[in-house]
């Protein structure tokens, strides 16, 4: 792969959006490749957690690549959003926990991939941003839909319409960052959080994902009836009997996520 790196360590992978010269900007080639990792990775059961990040120390990604995006026909401007779309879905469904280390300019797709993820980290010098209407086009990459259900649709709509970029403190203030760390703790920052979701009932965090995220899209008495549901079934695991065993016993729990 060119453009997208791949680091295995243990049960957490981190997935590198590599183009520097171009600010990690998106180009199709990277949503494919991206696309193939992130599908490598869901039926990869040794992996529990998944980071992705920007190379260099200046983007994580700058959105999608103006350069090859300029020439595009309304076909093929479809065909762009859908393939990122498809790609951006993928990382939201699978069963590991993603987080997005956020390492400077997170703009238009990059901003979509960030709230793809399930928790975003981001270092002090970050900007969050959808300025798709200032080259007259709107978020194509699901931002219209991700945006609002994060931080509401009054403050999505000012975003997307302003076009304006906002710092980290202001990302955290609407709930788009969940923390800021200095750039040089971002990623260590990062790990000790996936670390940290290691420790628990992997299968447990992987079935809360799954219960947000689908439980989101129902109405609320079938939400609560799919959330009884996966409670159900924790009570089916080892990790279970585990958690409850060692709290009884006064020591730590030892998952073995099965
Ligand atoms: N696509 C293609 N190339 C990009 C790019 C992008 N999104 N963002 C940056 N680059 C390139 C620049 O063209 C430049 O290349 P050259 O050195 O060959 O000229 C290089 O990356 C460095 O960028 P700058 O010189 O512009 O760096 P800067 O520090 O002056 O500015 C920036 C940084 C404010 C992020 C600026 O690069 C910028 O505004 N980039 C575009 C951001 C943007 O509009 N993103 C949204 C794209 S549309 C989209 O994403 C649609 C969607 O919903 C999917």
């Amino acid at each position: 792969m060119e453009n997208v790196l791949l680091k295995v360590d243990g049960k957490i992978a981190e997935v590198t959006i590599n183009r520097p010269k171009a600010l990690n900007a998106l180009n199709s080639q990277t949503l494919r490749e991206l696309g193939e990792v992130i599908n490598k990775l869901t039926e990869d059961e040794e992996i529990k957690v998944v980071i992705i990040t920007g190379a260099g120390e200046k983007a994580f990604v700058a959105g999608a690549d103006i350069t090859e995006m300029q020439s595009l026909n309304a076909i093929e401007g479809r065909k762009l959003a859908r393939l990122a779309q498809k790609v951006f879905s993928a990382i939201e469904t699978m069963p590991q926990i993603v987080i997005a280390a956020v390492n400077g300019y997170a703009l238009g797709g990059g901003c979509e991939l960030a709230m793809a993820c399930d928790i975003r980290f981001a270092s002090a010098n970050a900007k969050f941003g959808q300025p798709e209407v200032t080259l007259g086009i709107i978020p194509g990459f699901a931002g219209t839909q991700r945006l609002p259900r994060l931080v509401g649709r009054g403050v999505a709509k000012e975003l997307i319409i302003g076009g304006d970029m906002i710092n980290a403190e202001e990302a955290y203030r609407i709930n788009l960052a969940n923390k800021i760390y200095n750039l040089e703790e971002l990623l260590p920052k990062t790990r000790e959080f996936a670390e940290k979701v290691l420790s628990r009932g992997t299968l447990a965090v992987s079935f809360a994902k799954t219960a947000i995220n689908n439980g989101m899209n129902m109405d609320t008495e079938s939400a609560y009836n799919y959330e009884a549901d996966l409670f159900g079934l924790c009570f089916a695991t080892e990790d279970q009997k585990e958690g409850m065993k060692a709290f009884i016993e006064k020591r730590k729990a030892e998952f073995k996520g099965c």
